[in-house]
């Protein structure tokens, strides 16, 4: 981890920003390669994740493992992170003002990160990244760009978890990052990865 993701995930992990805190066992800040290409951002964490402080270790942690694997990336190529680091009560969806609270910290990892493609899993995390008017359903397969990084909605693999249909639908869409990672190393030529990514008049837009 870089020493200003290092700085930042202790931040999280002590924040108090938000009524989340009050109910966590542990913050989960996000974990990955301080250079990946790809970010994946859930809705928040649950019971396994807050007991844990990792993301995405439970069943729908194993799921977007094995659909990685399919195209031949392992878990450990990308960073996880969530909308809100702290788990929401009985895992309710977190609300605005939570997400509001958090916000700046997902932004400070886009920038540090410079990700080429942000997977939004789930509509939780679709509507803040995209805007609120866009749900998993309709969006979801569809890559928009947001300056140089290209957010690519999905369905959240929680969803998918006991329904094949969906399961479906989201190995098709993990063909598409496929495609784009593809895409994008290719023109990869002589851009360096500090001159590449978001900036912050571009990131601030954000909700
Ligand atoms: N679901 C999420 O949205 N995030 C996690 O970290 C785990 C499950
Ligand atoms: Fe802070 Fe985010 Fe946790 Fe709220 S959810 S307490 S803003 S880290």
């Amino acid at each position: 981890m870089s020493r200003e993701l290092e700085i930042l995930d202790s931040e999280i992990r002590t924040c108090t920003k938000c009524e989340l805190h009050k109910n966590r066992k542990n913050a989960v800040p996000g974990e990955g390669p301080a250079d990946a290409k790809i970010m994946f951002v859930g809705e928040g964490p649950g019971q396994n994740e807050d007991e844990q402080g990792r993301p995405f270790v439970g069943a729908a942690g194993k799921l977007l493992t094995e659909l990685l694997e399919l195209i031949g990336l392992k878990r450990s190529d990308v960073f996880i992170t969530n909308i809100v680091k702290c788990r929401p009560p009985n895992n309710r969806a977190p609300r605005k003002p939570e997400i509001q609270a958090c916000n700046p910290y997902l932004k400070e990892q886009i920038r540090l990160i410079k990700p080429k493609i942000v997977c939004a899993l789930g509509t939780p995390a679709i509507g803040t990244l995209l805007g609120e008017d866009h749900s998993a359903t309709k969006v979801h397969g569809k890559p928009a760009s947001k300056g140089s990084v290209t957010i690519l909605p999905m369905y959240h693999p929680a969803a998918a978890l006991y329904d094949a249909s969906l399961r479906e639908v989201l190995r098709s869409d993990f063909g598409i990052l496929k495609k784009l990672l593809d895409n994008t190393t290719s023109h990869e030529t002589s851009t360096k990865k500090s001159e590449a990514g978001v900036s912050r008049e571009t990131l601030e837009k954000w909700v």
